[in-house]
């Protein structure tokens, strides 16, 4: 072998060494919510302070799961969705209730997955860089308290396994709320 064949294929294997780099966030579909959600009741033990256990919640939530540009919570009051703990850029504050993916989440009391936002007729654009989007609306028994809402920069990022994982988390999140987890 030519000493610029052997070069080359020396140089070939390093690219593939390179492509074989684990990701710095791990892909967390599947089983692996099961590791949220452990994670998530060690967070919450003991406290429960409904603002640092939101808080908490998102920053768990933005850190591990893979590309998400937002994540956090609006939460309803007097018939307005109003920001509440999240991770990421600054965002609108207040969404009346029925508006954007939030308020239509929000008023059919049900999980939204948006694939495409610029799709989304009344989509409400916080961050221009957001392509996809699921809502996930919280419920105090029949009352919907707010939604966590998650974004990305990926179009058609969510899929029905991240609405499951997600809607286990924020039941776990209530539960504990209400001291139903003891
Ligand atoms: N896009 C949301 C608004 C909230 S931001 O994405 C953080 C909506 O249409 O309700």
């Amino acid at each position: 072998m030519s000493a610029k064949v052997a070069k080359k294929k020396t140089a070939d294997r390093k690219q593939n060494r390179k492509k074989r780099v684990p990701k710095k966030r791990k892909t967390v579909k599947g089983e692996s919510y099961a590791n949220l959600v452990a994670q998530l009741r060690s967070l919450l033990k003991g406290e429960y302070d409904f603002v640092a256990n939101t808080a908490n919640f998102s920053a768990l939530v933005y850190n591990s799961l893979p590309d998400v540009n937002w994540a956090g919570f609006y939460l309803l009051h007097d018939h307005e969705l109003v920001l509440g703990p999240f991770q990421g850029k600054p965002a609108c504050v207040r969404i009346p209730f029925g508006k954007g993916v939030c308020g239509f989440a929000a008023k059919q009391c049900e999980t939204v997955i948006v694939p495409n936002v610029s799709e989304f007729p009344g989509h409400i654009a916080c961050d221009p860089a957001s392509k996809s989007e699921i809502v996930i609306p919280l419920f105090d028994g029949e009352r919907v308290l707010g939604v966590l809402d998650i974004d990305s920069t990926t179009l058609g990022r969510f899929d029905d396994q991240d609405a499951e994982g997600l809607n286990e988390l924020v039941t776990v999140l209530v539960a504990h709320e209400e001291g139903l987890d003891e």
